[in-house]
């Protein structure tokens, strides 16, 4: 039996579940250094991650902007479901369309279209590109538009026709992004249409996202096979939640997210069934949340390919008082992990990291992924202003289950089991609302939390998060262990970047 094993048998017969602030990690002998240990994990059986980290479906936390960041940092992003299913699938497009390797299916103008009628449906389509192929009645390729040929047309009635580039470069096959970008470079081109052996357009390459994807630090990136960013996006249980997934899946999306407050439901379990039955291998379903080991095997045996657990131990969270239920999170990730390892099923442990330092102990209980909601609320790229208060700079988070989100969106009400409750006041809140520090960019806190990790993986002597997972040890803290554990007996007068009190 593993040494953690017997530590948490042991707490067990005892009766006593633990959470981050009661244990620490016993150090062992290293042989690498923090930046040389491997991060790479799974968030569910097909969804890797370059780094263990996950940002919570929440409406103060996740939109495109911020799952883009998690992304392009190793990280995932789910995409809360207070939206419509529509805007959720457009948050969900936006980071899919972030970096495009191949451009799949490019918007073509016809020849015959004015460039006014072009430049209308530019602007009430939202598009930000000016590169269009232009295809004949045919549907045959014949040339393409791009920004000078608009800057340059004095009249506006002229056709694609008159003003495009007709001596193409062409590529017959999808020839990778390597061999594209070095074709694109050396002829001074800014797209490279794809044609099949009929002519026609079969995908484009454009110079922009190629020196994007092939810049440094890219291999940073969590992207899918056509070099695209990885997004999950939360959806809810029954056949609302099977129509919002058919359009979030119509968008790519890399993995389905059932994010309710009781994973350990009939909906739950008949929505896993059902999504599995759909989608087959296609695409990930994540189901939660749950803190109880029996809990993860009935979402297993239902077909979950991801466990998400907590319940209760996020900042904003009030459902174990409310509602006098769930297991501190050190001893529900452990209880669910073990079920979940014995089937190759992640899981991720969602709610209740305040330190770095909790990261490490989340993945040594068997985490295989970390799901962060209050760290993260507070950044640039989360949802709303910085508003000042008390001489300092704050952003607003507020729980799923608060009155505000629940008043906000039915999907909110639902995710706590009260639907139906149309009166404000017979809502049953599980959350609550306030403000977290302003942090500046999301690349800023994660490069604390990944640096924290690092280094408790270099003093364990992990080199892998596999390892993290297997080999480390437990130690139970007393509380003068924990107070001596934080900064003591001094008066800190300079805030650090990854500890406040
Ligand atoms: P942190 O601690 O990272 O937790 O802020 C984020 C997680 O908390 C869950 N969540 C809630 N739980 N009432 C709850 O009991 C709520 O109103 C609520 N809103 C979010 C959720 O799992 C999230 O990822």
């Amino acid at each position: 039996m593993a040494k953690k094993d017997v530590f948490f048998q042991k707490m067990d017969e005892l009766g006593l579940a633990l959470t981050y602030a009661d244990v620490r990690l016993r150090t062992n002998y290293s042989e690498k250094m923090p930046d040389d240990v491997l991060l790479s994990t799974l968030f569910s059986r097909r969804v890797p991650l370059k780094v263990p980290l996950v940002s919570a479906a929440m409406d103060t936390v996740t939109t495109a902007s911020l799952a883009i960041e998690m992304a392009s940092m190793g990280g995932l992003g789910i995409i809360h479901r207070n939206f419509s299913p529509k805007e959720q699938a457009s948050h969900v497009a936006t980071v899919k369309f972030h970096l495009n390797g191949v451009v799949d299916k490019p918007i073509c103008v016809r020849d015959t279209d004015t460039i006014e009628s072009i430049l209308r449906r530019r602007e009430e389509k939202g598009y930000t590109f000016h590169s269009f192929p232009v295809i004949d009645e045919a549907g045959k390729l014949v040339g393409i538009i791009t920004k000078n040929d608009f800057e340059f047309c004095d009249d506006i009635k002229k056709t694609a026709r008159d003003v495009m580039a007709s001596n193409l470069l062409l590529a017959t096959s999808r020839i990778g992004i390597d061999i594209a970008y070095g074709i694109m470079k050396k002829n001074k081109k800014k797209v490279l249409p794809v044609i099949n052996s009929k002519g026609e357009l079969d995908g484009m390459y454009t110079f922009k996202d190629l020196k994007r994807v092939s810049s440094p630090g890219m291999e940073q990136y969590n992207v899918d096979e056509r070099n695209q960013l990885r997004v999950g996006a939360a959806i809810g249980v029954g056949n609302d939640a099977l129509e919002r997934a058919s359009l979030l899946v119509e968008k790519r999306v890399d993995v389905l997210v059932i994010d309710t407050a009781h994973g350990d439901s009939r909906g739950v379990i008949e929505t896993v069934k059902q999504l599995k039955g759909i989608y087959g291998d296609r695409v990930d379903v994540v189901a939660g949340n749950v803190s109880e080991a029996g809990s993860a095997e009935r979402l297993i045996v239902a077909g979950a390919d991801g466990i998400k657990v907590g319940q209760g131990p996020g900042s904003i969270c009030t459902t174990r008082i409310i509602a006098g239920i769930g297991a501190p999170q050190v001893t529900a990730v452990y209880n669910c992990a073990r079920v979940g390892m014995m089937h190759s099923v992640p899981v991720c442990a969602d709610g209740g990291i305040q330190y770095s330092g909790d990261l490490p102990i989340a993945i040594a209980a068997g985490a295989s992924s970390v799901m962060l909601g209050s760290m993260l609320a507070g950044t640039e790229e989360a949802p709303g202003d910085v508003v000042f208060f008390e001489g300092r700079q704050w952003k607003q988070y507020r729980g799923m289950g608060s009155v505000g989100a629940m008043e906000a969106s039915k999907s909110s009400r639902e995710r706590y089991g009260q639907g139906d409750v149309a009166k404000k006041s017979d809502l049953v809140p599980e959350g609550v609302e306030g403000l977290v520090p302003y942090k500046g960019s999301v690349r800023n806190v994660l490069v604390q939390y990944i640096g924290g990790l690092r280094r408790g993986m270099g003093y364990t002597g992990a080199t892998t998060i596999e390892e993290l997972q297997e080999r480390t040890d437990f130690i139970r803290l007393s509380p003068a262990g924990h107070a001596e554990s934080h900064p003591h007996d001094v008066k800190i007068t300079k805030e650090s970047p990854n500890y406040n009190v």
